[in-house]
Parts: structure tokens; sequence; C-alpha cells
């Protein structure tokens, strides 16, 4: 049977490790490689700290600011991550995932998430509309051992 989770939480510098913890704990019973399990923890930790940092760094009400983490898992192991914002948009999604472009550089970006999230995974989506919000779609076909 497939399975489906999907949450909402502030977009807080704190609640990053939350969702990553989130994401990992709901492909446990995949029975994941200690690999799969740390690049899963890796792309969610970045697609939410894009949202934080980049979609709502300059949004007016704050308590408004949230972020949507949605995972779902077939038996086969196909797992499809969705991180969605409401934030400011990327004006041109094509160059914000180059390697190494960032809109933040004077602060410690590398401008390598959208990269690492391209790498550890099998497919990335990024769909974003300037003042409307940012979706991120990963999709990452696990090893699942057969039988279960
Ligand atoms: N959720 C988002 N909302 C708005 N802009 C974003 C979002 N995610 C990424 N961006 C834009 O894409 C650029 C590249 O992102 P990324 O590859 O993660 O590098 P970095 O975060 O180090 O800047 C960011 O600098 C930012 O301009
Ligand atoms: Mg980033």
């Amino acid at each position: 049977m497939d399975n489906r989770m999907s949450m909402e939480f502030s977009a807080l510098p704190e609640n990053e490790a939350f969702a990553r913890a989130v994401a990992a704990a709901f492909v446990m019973p995949l029975d994941p490689t200690v690999e799969e399990l740390t690049e899963i923890k890796t792309a969610v930790s970045e697609a939410v700290s894009n949202s934080i940092i980049h979609g709502y760094s300059v949004f007016p009400d704050k308590d408004e600011a949230k972020i949507r983490l949605e995972c779902s898992v077939s038996t086969s192991g196909k797992l499809v991550i969705v991180v969605e914002d409401k934030g400011v948009g990327i004006e041109d999604v094509e160059k914000a995932m180059e390697p190494m472009f960032s809109t933040a550089k004077d602060e410690e970006r590398s401008g390598m998430g959208f990269t690492v999230m391209e790498s550890f995974t099998d497919r990335l989506a990024v769909r974003s509309e300037t003042g409307k919000g940012t979706t991120v779609i990963m999709t990452k076909y696990l090893d699942v051992v057969s039988g279960i």
C-alpha cells in the first residue's frame, strides 16, 4: 500500500532539523540504507532552509510564513518529497538552479543547494512564481528489499 504524509510548520530555523527528521522517520519502514537516509535528510534540509532564508526573509507577516512538507512513498520504493512555501518566489528558476548561483553571496551561502538536491535525488522539479512562492518536488527511487 502507498503511504503519504503532509504537514505545515512555521518557517523558523529550528524547524529545518524537525522537517529533516520527519522525512527520515517517514521512510524508515522501507528500510533505507544509511546513504539513502543521509541523502534524503540533506535534500530536505536544503529545500527547507531555502524557504526559510530566501522565501521568507523579507516576508511582512512572519506569523504567516509557513512551509508545507509532503512525502509519499509507494511499495516499489518511489519516494516523492514536496517542499512548498508561499514566499517571494524565484524570478529566474533556471538561473537559480545553476551551481554556485546565489542571491545571498554576502552571507555564508554557497549557491549549491539545488545542486545538492539534484545529486541526492533522481529528479528535481522547481515551480516558482514571483510573489506567490516556490514548490520543490524531489523524486527518489529507494532500493527496496523485495518481499517487504
Ligand atoms: N524557496 C525559495 N524562495 C525564493 N528564492 C529561492 C528559494 N530557493 C532558492 N531560491 C533562490 O535560488 C538561489 C539558489 O539557491 P541554492 O542553490 O540553495 O543556493 P543558496 O541557498 O546557497 O543561495 C538562492 O540564492 C535564491 O536566490
Ligand atoms: Mg540554499
